[in-house]
């Protein structure tokens, strides 16, 4: 029944006004022989023809705002708002996922999955529940051809999900809930025996168990909770993780989150004191993120 009443859902997103054309552009392009395609800090897929690199730009225009990457993609680089390299770079000494089934919940447009490749797992399967997220991952895997599964699901459907996971990454998403402990506690029962998470949070930077609940927080108003570092592990805790420990911490700056030509809006720089750079444009503490992995059981 929840699948049924999902799939109907599912299907009208995809045919939303701004979604089906691009749907219908991706299965329209041409086929495209891939001479290399290289997983590293930049995802690159190059291919023998030169001829067909107007018709790819024109598709990656369509499909802006291009929030996470970098991709060149048949000579055309997409600089993405976040160069999603680092955060994938402080996790990868930690990703222990050879032969294992591996989710990443809240994946955007699969730029870690895809980095992930590289570790062999057994399976992916990616979770977000935004259609132009699908319509990015879609384009890319186009020539990737991995068989990675992109759900357009939200963390709030694991519970209803068929299949369970060795480790399921969720970074950049606790915040944007207005029931974190229950989020986690989602990711917890969705782990197999021995499982692992690895998330990463926007934090207050101190031990003690408090927490912020502002109304906009660096002009973003879907921003619920920020738990200090003392406060994360006691959601952690309380959720029932063991073995919860901080891989690292680290303040978000304009190498990692900037303004490029594919985002439409504004960036990092627009987001802080223009006088004090360790505040946000609100008044609070200028992002700083924690990187944590914990045990299921
Ligand atoms: C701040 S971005 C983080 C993306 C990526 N995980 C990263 O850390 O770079 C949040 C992502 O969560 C997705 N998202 C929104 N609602 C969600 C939900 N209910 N469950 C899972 N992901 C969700 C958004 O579409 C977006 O891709």
């Amino acid at each position: 029944m929840y699948i049924q009443k999902n799939s109907r859902l599912l299907k009208q997103k995809l045919e939303a006004k701004n979604i089906a054309p691009l749907c219908d552009m991706i299965a329209s392009l041409p086929q495209i022989q891939i001479s290399h395609i290289n997983l590293n800090d930049i995802i690159e897929i190059e291919c023998i023809e030169s001829d067909k690199k107007d018709s790819i730009l024109e598709a990656i225009t369509a499909l802006k705002p291009w929030r996470k990457g970098p991709f060149r993609i048949l000579g055309n680089t997409i600089e993405s708002e976040w160069d999603s390299s680092i955060k994938y770079n402080i996790i990868k000494n930690h990703l222990h996922i050879k032969n294992k089934n591996i989710a990443d919940i809240g994946c955007n447009n699969g730029y870690y999955m895809f980095r992930m490749l590289e570790l062999l797992p057994k399976s992916i399967i990616g979770f977000d529940p935004s259609a132009l997220c699908k319509c990015q991952f879609d384009f890319i895997n186009r020539f990737i051809q991995s068989n990675i599964q992109f759900e357009l699901l939200g963390i709030e459907d694991l519970s209803h999900y068929d299949r369970t996971f060795d480790v399921i990454i969720c970074l950049g998403v606790l915040y944007h809930r207005t029931n974190p402990i229950d989020s986690l506690k989602l990711l917890k029962n969705s782990l197999n025996s021995g499982g692992e998470i690895i998330i990463d949070c926007l934090i207050l930077d101190t031990d003690e168990p408090i927490v912020l609940s502002p109304l906009r927080y660096a002009k973003m108003k879907n921003v619920y909770f920020i738990p200090s570092i003392g406060a994360i592990k006691n959601w952690l805790f309380r959720a029932g993780f063991k073995h919860i420990e901080i891989i690292a911490k680290k303040k978000t700056d304009t190498i990692e989150q900037r303004k490029t030509k594919w985002i439409n809006g504004e960036s990092l720089e627009d987001f802080l004191d223009p006088n004090d750079s360790s505040k946000t444009i609100e008044g609070f503490q200028a992002p700083i993120r924690i990187y944590i992995k914990a045990k299921g059981k």
